[in-house]
């Protein structure tokens, strides 16, 4: 093989096939072209502005790059392994097509600063489509629950029924962690916004270069204080992958109750045919498929985090080629939380609740015994002994196999004498949720509220 036309000078040589084939990156890092054209144009420009090169010479780059770009997205773009990655293989190709000039290009930048800012280009607008994409699963959540505020079902801890919600009040937790993870890119976002250009190697460089210039036009805020931090630092990709596996986190504990709530032993959910699979053994077999990967991919994620997470723990500044090995964790991640995104809220979207069976579980399982512990506080009982009263009414209720609300007055009553009538309106499960109007409650007050905060939230992120 050949010596590299890029770094091959000193080379008599080009490396084994082997070697070509195991630092090849352009296989994947090509996803990141529109972002290398992005970031060179911009370092042409400032070039030319800094009279560096001339303004004729800074056209001619930002004219060649355009012609490169429309080759790769017509197809016509012919990638060379040889040339390693995105950016040798666009820069070849565009002193091919502009001559000379092309090779000015690389003046006062390495390609360290170069992938860190074509990558972050790249991680920010990716970033920005995860937003986007959950901010949609969040708007789903709300409709969803909006259609659902009077329906009740077992809240639950420890997976054991513990007292009635409202099925709108456990739609929209779920619309509070994604609005979270969307808020959180905000964040991670800002310190992907950094330019490294202008660190060059490692060093900085002894050309006249004004890299805010360049910052500014490609949209980002701030460029480096250290030229030894900007070409090692993938901080941004680290904290994007947190954000990723948080966002799965969030999706698999979803899926998790979509996948019980099938179950027929539960049967609160009817996932849509077309979100479903059959079984090639059991012809009756309907299961929640979707749910399951995203659970499971949940898993490839966060391997993307620790991955690397350990890739960089050894390393010495400043830029070494581990660094390379950023990409494909993200890339994947990138796809695996994309997809689930938008699957999840198609997959709500079809699902029917069965919220005649949510009501009925309410009925098991004593989820008004808090409800009578606190109707004898009430009538002046403290509550360590209502806690202690109700629970004898709990062991009399089960073992007739009733629940509390079907006790008699009497039977009631031989627990102690200050309980009345009146107990019965407070047993009753919707009346449970209604009277839990403290903020962020499961009231119906409570949730019209969070209603209205998250429409007002989504409103904002339009
Ligand atoms: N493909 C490389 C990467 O993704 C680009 C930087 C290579 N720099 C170098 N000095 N070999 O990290």
């Amino acid at each position: 093989m050949s010596t590299n036309q890029s770094w091959g000078g000193r080379f008599a040589e080009g490396p084994r096939e082997a070697v070509a084939a195991y630092t090849d990156s352009q296989t994947y890092d090509r996803a990141l072209y529109a972002q290398d054209i992005r970031a060179s144009q911009a370092h042409a420009r400032m070039l030319g502005r800094q009279g560096i090169i001339t303004p004729q010479e800074a056209e001619t780059l930002v004219r060649g790059l355009n012609a490169v770009r429309k080759e790769i997205e017509d197809g016509t773009f012919d990638w060379q392994p040889a040339l390693e990655d995105v950016h040798m293989n666009i820069e070849a190709r565009l002193t091919e097509l502009v001559g000379d000039t092309g090779k000015k290009l690389h003046t006062g930048r390495s390609r360290n600063d170069q992938v860190g800012l074509t990558f972050r280009l790249f991680v920010n607008d990716r970033l920005a489509d995860w937003q986007k994409a959950a901010a949609h699963l969040v708007a789903t959540l709300v409709r969803l629950a909006d259609g659902h505020q009077a329906d009740i079902l077992p809240g639950c801890t420890h997976l054991q029924p513990a007292q009635p919600v409202s099925l709108a009040h456990h739609l929209l937790a779920y619309a509070w962690m994604f609005a979270r993870d969307v808020e959180r890119l905000d964040d991670v976002r800002k310190r992907v916004r950094v330019s490294p250009l202008g660190c060059a190697a490692l060093a900085g460089t002894t050309y006249p270069l004004d890299p805010e210039s360049v910052a500014r036009e490609v949209g980002f805020e701030a460029i480096y204080g250290n030229s030894m931090d900007g070409v090692s630092d993938r901080d941004f990709v680290l904290e994007a992958l947190f954000a990723a596996s948080c966002i799965m986190a969030h999706l698999s504990r979803l899926c998790e109750e979509i996948i019980l709530w099938a179950n027929p032993a539960f049967g609160f959910v009817s996932l849509s045919d077309g979100y479903s699979t059959g079984s090639s053994i059991m012809p009756q077999k309907k299961n929640p498929d979707v749910a399951e990967l995203m659970r499971g991919k949940t898993g490839r994620v966060y391997g993307a985090l620790m991955g690397l997470l350990t890739t960089v723990k050894g390393l010495p500044l400043t830029y070494n080629r581990d660094l390379q090995e950023d990409k494909e964790g993200f890339l994947d991640a990138d796809r695996t939380v994309e997809a689930s995104l938008s699957l999840m809220a198609g997959m709500l979207e079809e699902a029917s609740f069965r919220t005649d069976r949510m009501r009925a579980a309410c009925a098991r399982g004593f989820l008004n015994a808090t409800e009578l512990a606190d109707y004898l506080v009430g009538k002046g009982l403290p509550f360590r002994e209502a806690h202690h009263v109700t629970g004898h009414a709990v062991a009399l209720a089960e073992k007739e196999g009733k629940g509390l609300e079907d006790l008699s007055l009497e039977q009631l009553r031989t627990l102690d004498a200050r309980i009345d009538e009146d107990v019965y309106a407070v047993l009753d499960y919707d009346a449970a949720v209604r009277r839990r109007e403290t903020p962020a409650g499961t009231g119906p007050k409570s949730v019209a509220r969070q209603l209205e905060q998250l429409r007002q939230w989504l409103a904002g992120r339009d």
